[in-house]
Formats: structure tokens, C-alpha cells, sequence
């Protein structure tokens, strides 16, 4: 099949960004759309040009690195997939596809299609853990944890951190992945002692970086491991109780 690319091209943070074409013909339509991208620099590598920046890792859906706009939506056209498992078979031949980069003020870009994603990690240090000694894994058995509890934390936990939830947000805000990963931890037995603590933090230092959630939904759509926006909803209630909880500790305190 053929292709036109039109990618957006950016050699640094500073630079003057703009669109560049580029046809690309006897596109198999087995190849991943990161594969695309492969056979797209090394022509450009080929011909003395500077290849496209863009991150990947995995390409296997796990490490959420290789985030993409593509036609306007996050990892593209195929729901709940990241850019890494979108085939070009989801392309018709002769397609026309814009790619950029995401676009969010917390996501400052580095170069062409990589933008720097750190933000995420501040959150996640701010409470996205459990730092009780818990020795070695124990018996599966010797925590009872209601199925539907287990499955709901597995559901948040399926978070691989992309991105897409901030890039497809009109606020550019991040409710969708801090409450993923507030909730895969607050759900569980193992996450109860901190918490008040964890939502407290990680909430509060969201709204350093990202906008603020108005309830679009976007990110839902737009996640490609679907996690549902009932956990921004858990999320805010576990907030709210903390507020009471921390003002009844502190005046416990004296
Ligand atoms: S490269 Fe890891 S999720 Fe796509």
C-alpha cells in the first residue's frame, strides 16, 4: 500500500517547528505504524537527512513510551490500542496521516515527536507507592481480597502512563492517570495505611502541572488500555474524605 506522512518536525525545544510530507510506497499493511516510522528514517538516514525522533520501548503495549498523535487522536484510529500495536491494515491505501506530538503545557516537547513526560514521575513520586515493610510476596491466599476489589485495582493498574489522557483533554489535565494510580494502590489492603496521605500528595501535585478535569470524557476514549473515568470519580472521594481525615489527625495532634 502507499502512504503520504505529514509529520511534524522539531529539532529542539527552541527550534521553529513545521509540517514535512513524506510518500512512502510499498507500505505492508502487516507493519506496526512505529515500523512505518522505521522504514520512513532509514530512506531518511539513506539520503544524508536527519532521522524523526520518537519514542518506543517495548512495542508491545506495556511501557507507554510511544506516544503519537495521528490524525487528532492519541495512538490513532483503533480504540484501545497504543501506536506501537496499530497495524497499517486500520489505513486505507493511499491515506493521507498527520502525526504530531502531544500537545500539553506539563509535556514540554525535546524534539520532532518525543516531548518530555516527567511530570507523570513527580506525581507518581509524590505518593504512588507503598513504603510499609512487606518482607517477601507471600501466599496469594493469606490476604483475601474480594474479586471484585482485585479486578476493579487490576483495571487501574492496567495504567502504562502514555499520556494520551492529558493529550486528548481539552484542559490538558492528567485526572485519569493520577486517579489510576491513586486508586490501584487505594483499593487494596496493602495500600490503607497512607492512603489519605497518597491521594492527598499526588492530587495536590497534579494540579502543579495539568489543568483541571471538567468531565469531557476524552481520555477515557482515548486511553488504549480503556480505563474507565469512574476512578477520577474514586479518586475525588477519596480526596475529599482525606481533607476531614487530615484536619482530625492534625487536631488529634494538639
Ligand atoms: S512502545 Fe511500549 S507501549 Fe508502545
Amino acid at each position: 500500500m502507499k502512504v503520504t506522512l505529514t509529520v511534524w518536525r522539531q529539532a529542539g525545544p527552541a527550534a521553529q517547528g513545521r509540517f514535512e510530507t513524506y510518500e512512502l510506497d510499498e507500505v505492508s499493511e502487516d507493519m506496526s505504524f512505529l515500523e512505518l516510522f522505521d522504514v520512513l528514517n532509514e530512506r531518511l538516514i539513506a539520503k544524508g537527512e536527519e532521522p524523526v525522533a520518537f519514542d518506543h520501548d517495548c512495542r508491545e503495549g506495556i511501557c507507554g513510551s510511544c506516544s503519537m498523535m495521528i490524525d487528532g487522536r492519541p495512538h490513532g484510529p483503533e480504540l484501545g490500542t497504543a501506536t506501537c500495536q496499530l497495524h497499517m491494515r486500520k489505513f486505507a491505501d493511499g491515506a493521507k496521516i498527520t502525526v504530531e506530538p502531544w500537545r500539553a503545557g506539563a509535556f514540554p516537547l525535546v524534539r520532532d515527536l518525543v516531548v518530555d513526560r516527567s511530570a507523570f514521575d513527580r506525581i507518581v513520586e509524590s505518593g504512588g507507592y507503598i513504603t510499609a515493610p512487606t518482607g517477601s510476596a507471600p501466599d496469594g491466599n493469606l490476604i483475601l481480597i474480594p474479586k471484585a476489589v482485585a479486578d476493579s485495582a487490576m483495571d487501574a493498574a492496567a495504567c502504562i502512563g502514555c499520556g494520551a489522557c492529558v493529550a486528548a483533554c481539552p484542559n490538558s489535565a492528567a485526572n485519569l492517570f493520577t486517579a489510576a494510580k491513586v486508586m490501584h494502590l487505594n483499593l487494596l489492603p496493602q495500600g490503607q495505611p497512607e492512603r489519605w496521605e497518597r491521594v492527598t500528595n499526588m492530587v495536590d501535585t497534579m494540579e502543579q502541572f495539568f489543568g483541571s478535569c471538567t468531565n469531557h470524557g476524552e481520555c477515557e476514549a482515548a486511553c488504549p488500555k480503556e480505563i474507565s473515568i469512574d476512578f477520577i470519580a474514586l479518586m475525588n472521594r477519596d480526596y475529599i474524605k482525606a481533607q476531614f481525615k487530615q484536619r482530625r489527625l492534625a487536631s488529634q495532634r494538639g
